[in-house]
This record gives C-alpha cells, sequence and structure tokens, in this order.
C-alpha cells in the first residue's frame, strides 16, 4: 500500500479539518432551491436520540450512521479503496447539494437506467459498494445492510413519498461552461485548489492510519464505473463542495476543467468491463458518453488494463442481470 505523507502546510489544514466539519462556514454561493421544490430538512442524531422509536431501532440506525460515516470499518470485505459514505455524501448524507441519500428511500423502487430493472433501496446502495467503494455490498437482508437502509429511512422523515422533484438531490446540475473543459487548465485549477489536501499525486491524505483526505485517482479511488467518473457529475460535487468549506469558490469553468482532469488520471477497472475497454464504453454508452473511460489520453486508452485495485475479484455477484418475473413463484 501506498504511504501517504503530510507536509507541514496540510497538517495545519488537518488540524483545523474536524472543526470545518462541526461548523462549515456559511456557503458562499449555493443554488437557492426552484418553486414548487420540495425543501427536505433531514433529521439529526441527536433528533433520532430524542425520538420515541423503539430502542433496538435507535440501536441499528445509529450502526447505519456509523457504517456511512466509516465505511473503512468493512475494508476488505465490501470496501476496497479509502472511500467512505460521506467522502462523497457529505455532511452526514443530510446536506443538500451534496447528494443527500435519502431521496433513495422516498423514490425507490424505481426503474434505474444504469442497470435497466427496477431497483430497491438496497440495491441502489449496492451500486455505490459496487463502483464508488470499488467493493460487493453486505447481502441484502444482513445487520449491516438493514443497519444503512434504516439510516437512509430515518433521514426521510416526513419526507414525500415518490416526490421526485427535490430541491439539492444529486450531483447533475451544473450549468454548462463556456469552453470545452480542457485538461491543462484543470491541471492548473487541481495545483493551486485542491492539491493541498488532496496530494499532488491525488493519493489524498492518512493521519496515523486514518483518511484525511480521500485519494482523487489511482488504486485507492473510486473505479471506472462509478457515478464520479462522469465529467458533470464530478464538476457538480466540485463546484458545490469543493475546496473544502469554499462551495462556489470555483468558476463553474474552473470546475469542468479540473473535473476534467481528475477523471483523466487512471484508476480500478469498471466491474462490467468485458475486456477490452473501448468496447465496454460502447456497451455502456449512456453512462461512458459522459466519462473519458476507453478514450485516447497522452496516447493510451484510459481503462484498457486488468487493473482492478485492491479488490481480489473484478465484478461483483449483485452486478448480474435480473427481470422482474410477474409470474408469482409458487410455493415449494
Ligand atoms: C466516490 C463518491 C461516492 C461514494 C464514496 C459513495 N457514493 Fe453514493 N452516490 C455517488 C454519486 C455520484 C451518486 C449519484 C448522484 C446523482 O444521481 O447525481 C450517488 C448516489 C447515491 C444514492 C442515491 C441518492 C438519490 O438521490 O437517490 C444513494 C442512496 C447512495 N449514493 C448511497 C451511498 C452509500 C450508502 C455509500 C457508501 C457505501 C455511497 N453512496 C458512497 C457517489 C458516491
Ligand atoms: C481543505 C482540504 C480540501 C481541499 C482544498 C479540497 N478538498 Fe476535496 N475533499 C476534502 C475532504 C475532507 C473530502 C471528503 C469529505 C468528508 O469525508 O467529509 C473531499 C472529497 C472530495 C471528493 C469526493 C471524494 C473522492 O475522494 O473522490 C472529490 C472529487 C474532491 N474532494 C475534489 C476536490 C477538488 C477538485 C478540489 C479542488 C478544487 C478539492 N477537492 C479541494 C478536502 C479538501
Amino acid at each position: 500500500m501506498l504511504k501517504h505523507t503530510l507536509t507541514g502546510c496540510a497538517l495545519l489544514v488537518a488540524a483545523s479539518f474536524s472543526q470545518a466539519v462541526e461548523a462549515p462556514k456559511v456557503p458562499i454561493h449555493l443554488p437557492t432551491p426552484k418553486a414548487g421544490q420540495y425543501v427536505h430538512q433531514a433529521p439529526t442524531l441527536a433528533d433520532l436520540e430524542a425520538s420515541n422509536l423503539h430502542p433496538e431501532l435507535k440501536a441499528v440506525i445509529r450502526r447505519g450512521y456509523d457504517l456511512f460515516m466509516n465505511t473503512q470499518q468493512l475494508r476488505g470485505r465490501h470496501v476496497f479503496n479509502e472511500m467512505s459514505c460521506k467522502s462523497c455524501h457529505m455532511g452526514e448524507g443530510r446536506k443538500l447539494w451534496s447528494g443527500p441519500i435519502w431521496p433513495a428511500a422516498t423514490t425507490l423502487p424505481d426503474y434505474r437506467g444504469k442497470n435497466q430493472h427496477v431497483n430497491s433501496l438496497e440495491e441502489r446502495i449496492a451500486g455505490c459498494f459496487s463502483f464508488s467503494m470499488n467493493g460487493t455490498p453486505p447481502a441484502y437482508g444482513s445487520d449491516d445492510m438493514l443497519a444503512l437502509t434504516a439510516y437512509h429511512q430515518w433521514l426521510a422523515k416526513s419526507a414525500p413519498v415518490y416526490e421526485k422533484n427535490l430541491a439539492g438531490r444529486g450531483f447533475s446540475d451544473l450549468e454548462k461552461p463556456a469552453q470545452t473543459p480542457d485538461y491543462q487548465r484543470g491541471q492548473a485549477v487541481y495545483a493551486q485548489a485542491c492539491a493541498l489536501c488532496h496530494g499532488a499525486d491525488g493519493q489524498g491524505q492518512k493521519v496515523a492510519g486514518k483518511v484525511v483526505y480521500p485519494p482523487l485517482w489511482g488504486d485507492y479511488s473510486y473505479n471506472w464505473g462509478a457515478g464520479m467518473t462522469r465529467i458533470f457529475t464530478s464538476a457538480t460535487f466540485i463546484h458545490r463542495n469543493m475546496p473544502l468549506s469554499q462551495p462556489g469558490r470555483l468558476s463553474v469553468q474552473e470546475a469542468w476543467d479540473v473535473a476534467l482532469y481528475i477523471n483523466s488520471q487512471e484508476r480500478p477497472q469498471d466491474p462490467r468491463y468485458t475486456g477490452d475497454a473501448q468496447e465496454t464504453r460502447q456497451k455502456y454508452f449512456n453512462f461512458h458518453k459522459h466519462t473519458r473511460y476507453g478514450t485516447e489520453h497522452e496516447g493510451r486508452i484510459l481503462g484498457q488494463h486488468s487493473n482492478t485495485g485492491e479488490k481480489p475479484f473484478l465484478k461483483p455477484e449483485v452486478l448480474r442481470p435480473r427481470t422482474f418475473n410477474a409470474t408469482p413463484t409458487p410455493d415449494a
């Protein structure tokens, strides 16, 4: 495993980090909810303690919160990189414009284009395990899966079911840039605004073996099938959330440029790999038309390799295709 070192400068940032997370500065500029959109106030853990839910349910939800915030505890079993769920779903998965997770609890089961069938909440969570965590989910129905779904469901408390006009959901609606995103410009933004925390080599930083700044590329980052590899997705995430506690510091153009830069670097293989990145790109073109996977960069085809990172397999079992069978299965 790579050793991560801290520069003096970054150490200062690390010291103020926990403070920054507890008391984030007032956002510089974030979008305002559109007229008619539902704006959700997700409950906190303090609300949970104060609620009259059954003590055992509270324990399950607390466990889900703990797994969400420190998913590294599943490292080597379900997680094969240095991500935790909260690395991308910031503010405990509650925050608008930071990929709040509760909408999955109110809009699923639903049809998902990515895998072309109707998905449950467990399957949606499994998707982030398979791609963003470069891993494989805890078994459906297991204690850990129950805990994670319960945490999602708890955050959705009082939100309308199957309402899709939701403020601050996902990472997809950043304005288009004036100019085509550019690698060199992105590299300059990275050096100036990101490298301090995420490292000049994009490998993030650890303190006492704990991930403080997650990696943005390489073996310990999200894989080539992750939503974050789509330039529009990462540009939106970055513009609204990065640099940490300074959302809106980057211009729209800078966010697209640096998103392109990060996602032109190598990372673990897309679990849907057919053995040929260009072919896989074509097969999942609705997704990959937004990524650089299977395209040429500095004389190489991005993603044309068999490196699955730390993960000892390519494709988790949950990604096998399935179809809904409307005919009831006769009881055995
Ligand atoms: C590398 C970043 C990353 C990590 C780590 C990550 N996710 Fe995600 N997640 C995403 C992206 C990107 C989306 C899609 C957002 C969109 O639709 O615009 C998403 C979507 C979701 C959704 C659907 C939200 C909705 O609006 O319906 C859920 C639920 C979710 N993730 C749960 C998790 C869980 C649980 C973990 C940890 C096991 C996790 N994610 C880890 C990037 C990440
Ligand atoms: C002050 C430190 C800091 C700076 C500067 C910073 N980040 Fe981050 N970044 C973080 C932290 C911390 C997280 C994880 C959030 C968490 O765990 O609460 C993160 C998460 C991310 C993620 C999602 C998780 C992952 O590893 O893929 C991306 C993408 C990202 N940052 C990109 C950027 C970009 C691009 C810049 C520069 C414009 C930047 N960051 C600047 C601290 C920083």
